[in-house]
């Protein structure tokens, strides 16, 4: 089976939970030609999205029974409960793949369904989705981490081709899986609450907040752009990488207690990369500690 972006042959694909993973992946492969039977617990919550869609919803769970691949986009906690109940609900179809959308786990929360002869697997985009976000191009051009069988994985590649996302190739099983999701956990979390403690920074300081917002996302995306081709030493900016102690010093003194503390604690790993980029020689990474210690 192949498939190119929009154009699908996959075959129909059910989604168990439509919170935000699962109304976005669901979007996402309708939008790809992808038949789709939606299931929620909540009956209306799949009609209103199946109706905006002009996918089928599932009344019931049976109902999932007519897809070949069902996606379980339920909360991390539910995947074990909801792969019992689909196990001991629906006909196994012919060909059967159950995915889920976690990034931690591996296919071990899908063992009631591949006792039941379910192919099993996990196939989580690498993308951030706030609760309630209504952005379609969330999944746009996505990576995706998959695990688990074989016939599963290789499902996971012929829906993600569909949707023209990317697969993100993981070595070393388990293990590696959750690696990868802290440090996507830390990279997206840690992001956005930094964002936090930069918009504290600027309380008082700027006209508008809201374009201060705007404008900060742009200086962040920019620095994103930086690091996509040049990796982070190549990409750091700032007077620590020229070696600017007087401004460092300008800089510190007039921080927040915690913006303070947070710059000083990356400090280190700026004068590291500076370091070895050739941007700062030891003498410079001397001043900056000794303004650290003061
Ligand atoms: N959000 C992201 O950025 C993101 C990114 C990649 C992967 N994921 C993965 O996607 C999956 C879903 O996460 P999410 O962010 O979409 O969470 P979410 O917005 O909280 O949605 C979770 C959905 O699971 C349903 N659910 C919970 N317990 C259930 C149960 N026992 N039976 C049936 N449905 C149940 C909820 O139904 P109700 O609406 O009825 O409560 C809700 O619709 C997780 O595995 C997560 O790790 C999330």
């Amino acid at each position: 089976m192949s498939a190119r972006p929009g154009e699908s042959d996959a075959g129909p694909v059910g989604i168990a939970g439509l919170g935000a993973a699962g109304t976005a992946l669901a979007a996402k492969l309708a939008a790809a030609g992808v038949p789709l039977v939606l299931y929620a617990r909540t009956t209306a919550r799949a009609e209103a999205l199946a109706t905006s869609l002009g996918a089928t919803a599932a009344g019931e769970l049976e109902e999932l029974g007519a897809v070949s691949t069902v996606w379980l986009a339920v909360s991390d906690r539910a995947i074990g409960s909801v792969a019992a109940e689909i196990a001991s609900r629906v006909k196994r179809p012919k060909a059967a793949v159950a995915l889920h959308a976690s990034g931690f786990y591996d296919e071990t929360p899908l063992a009631p369904l591949a006792d039941a002869g379910w192919k099993t697997g996990g196939a989580h985009p690498l993308v951030s989705l706030p609760p309630g976000s209504q952005d379609v191009h969330a999944l746009d051009s996505a990576w995706f981490a998959l695990c688990g069988d074989p016939r599963a994985r290789r499902r996971a590649r012929e829906l993600i081709a569909c949707i023209g996302g990317h697969e993100l190739a993981l070595v070393g099983g388990a293990d590696a899986k959750r690696r990868y999701h802290a440090a996507a956990s830390l990279l997206a979390g840690g992001l956005a609450s930094l964002f936090d403690v930069v918009e504290e920074e600027l309380d008082g300081a700027v006209k508008s907040p809201r374009v201060a917002r705007a404008a900060f996302a742009a200086l962040a995306g920019s620095v994103l752009d930086n690091l996509a081709t040049r990796g982070a030493a190549a990409s750091m900016t700032g007077p620590v990488v020229r070696g600017d102690v007087e401004v460092l010093r300008g800089q510190l003194e007039l921080m927040g207690p915690h913006a303070r503390r947070l710059y000083e604690d990356l400090l280190g790993r700026v004068v590291r990369l500076a370091l070895e980029r050739g941007s700062l020689d030891a003498a410079q990474a001397q001043a900056i500690w000794a303004l650290l210690d003061e």
